[in-house]
């Protein structure tokens, strides 16, 4: 079958997309036009992202006002080439770098690439829902202290799961001690659109924000946006310096052909927030409110900070944004595989990720009333049919702590062993092992494999989530560090 007959049928279906992007396929900024027509490269006046001074760079210059920040750089290799770009431009080979150990897959990719040494940080586990809590800023401060050559700090806010930390204490302690901070932000490119929403990480002290608009604001897959905001260097000549350093690391980590068509896409989505942004923020919280107040008849399924549950049931979140819509449905009889069909079969539904006891429904400011209406429907009726208090065992928590024995790079120059998973503990990783969704490695090279890890990630496997490997041979063989 051809790739666009198989999406154009897909289309025809009605299937309600409650998953990125977030334009969920009804903001159409093409509006008529053929792809084609548009997609240029750079012609006369149509300027250049790599070097841009026309009509990109006033483009990029209304973006950073929008969203208060120094200078805004338009991202056509999504947040994984802004991840990249942004640690290569503040680090130095050799340096010491904290890290959340819940960030995403290109974090750990640019530590490598980079020769950094990485000092994590483990989110603990929110005990009713499995996912992982806020970076507490006091972890934050112990890590600093005994390690006072840190030279750069990056954590993920908000989380897969809409997890908020509190950027503003986290950088002012790093701040203190001169470490820029840079926030992995994208899952968050709409917060600070309304009071309803936690603030971004742009106006709360970091130094580089990096936000995927395709996730949460109607642009297409791929765009995303990098922020420079620092609020540690503010002085002309530091800023100036960290503007080059980036713009020479996207030189590196982009494409020298960006796809006009997508930069036109952010433009557009950039100029209807300008235009539009409080009503349809407004519109947006609204449609959240009524939903959060109607689950509140669910008997069975508990949804994470809405209906019944609240922010104060979960002392480890600093905040959270309540347009995720994170379901633990361990109280249904009903495996992962079985709530996806009748989802999908019964109620035209298409998650964002369904796991065993764990569900996620991601909206956005392109949601409908009656797209809203169909989830909230679909919940009530299967919380009433499959309801049963304690169905199914918890799931293992996506993360826990690790053993790291050498650096992500000093494992991928070591020799290479191929051994079967099931026997590797006590071996060293050269593989990075992560879920997908969201792209955090259950295992990073460099560090040693234990039994709770094997258990968990056979767990995960077993429980239907999609469990990637650099060499894809799990479950049956990981490479290891050769001995
Ligand atoms: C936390 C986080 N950061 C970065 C990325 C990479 O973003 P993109 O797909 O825009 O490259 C993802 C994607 O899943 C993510 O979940």
């Amino acid at each position: 079958m051809k790739l666009l007959d198989y999406l154009n049928d897909y289309a025809d279906q009605d299937i309600y997309p409650m998953h990125m992007p977030g334009h969920k396929r009804s903001f159409d900024f093409l509006d008529g036009i053929s792809p084609y027509r548009i997609d240029l490269t750079e012609v006369t006046d149509s300027d250049n992202l790599h070097d841009p001074t026309g009509i990109l760079k006033e483009s990029m210059d209304m973006a950073a006002s929008l969203f208060d920040s120094y200078r805004c750089w338009y991202l056509i290799n999504g947040s994984t080439c802004g991840l990249l770009a942004s640690i290569f431009a503040l680090s130095r080979r050799g340096d010491k770098i904290l890290v959340a150990r819940n960030c995403h897959k290109a974090v750990y990719n640019a530590i490598h690439i980079c020769g950094l040494y990485p000092i994590y940080l483990f989110p603990k586990v929110d005990k009713e829902f499995g996912v992982n809590g806020s970076i507490d800023p006091e972890q934050v401060r112990t890590a600093v202290e005994e390690y006072p050559d840190i030279k750069l700090a990056i954590i993920t806010s908000p989380t897969y799961d809409g997890v908020v930390s509190d950027v503003a204490s986290i950088s002012h302690i790093l701040h203190d001690r001169k470490i820029p901070l840079i926030v992995d932000e994208a899952h968050g490119p709409h917060l600070g659109f309304h009071p309803s929403f936690p603030k971004s990480a742009i106006t709360e002290g970091a130094d580089l924000v990096i936000q995927s608009i395709h996730k949460t604001l109607p642009s297409p897959t791929q765009t995303a946006l990098l922020h420079m905001c620092s609020s540690l260097w503010k002085n002309r000549e530091k800023l100036q310096d960290m503007d080059r350093q980036v713009s020479a690391a996207l030189g590196i980590f982009e494409s020298t052909s960006p796809s006009y068509i997508f930069m036109a896409a952010i433009d557009n989505c950039i100029h209807m927030l300008a235009n539009k942004k409080e009503s349809l923020f407004h519109e947006y919280i609204r449609r959240i409110n009524r939903f959060s107040k109607e689950t509140t008849c669910l008997k069975h399924i508990r949804i994470m900070c809405k209906g019944t549950d609240s922010l104060e049931n979960h002392p480890l979140f600093y905040d959270f944004d309540p347009g995720k819509i994170v379901m633990s449905i361990k109280n249904l009889r009903l495996t992962s595989g079985e709530f996806e069909e009748i989802m999908l079969k019964k109620y035209k539904i298409e998650l964002e990720m369904i796991a065993a006891d764990y569900a996620l429904a991601l909206t956005s400011i392109c949601d409908t009333d009656e797209g809203f209406d169909r989830l909230l429907q679909a919940l009530i009726e299967i919380d009433a049919e499959y309801g049963c208090e304690n169905a199914k065992p918890a799931t293992p928590p996506r993360l826990r702590e690790s053993v790291t024995k050498m650096s992500i790079s000093a494992a991928k120059d070591m020799p290479d062993e191929q051994v079967r998973f099931a026997d590797s503990a006590g071996r060293i990783s050269r593989e990075i092992v992560f879920a997908y969704p969201p792209g955090i490695p259950q295992i990073v090279p460099g560090e040693e494999i234990t039994p709770t890890t094997i258990a968990r990630v056979t767990a995960l496997i077993e429980n239907g989530i999609t469990v990637q490997s650099t060499y894809g041979e799990l479950p049956k063989y990981i490479h290891v560090v050769e001995v």
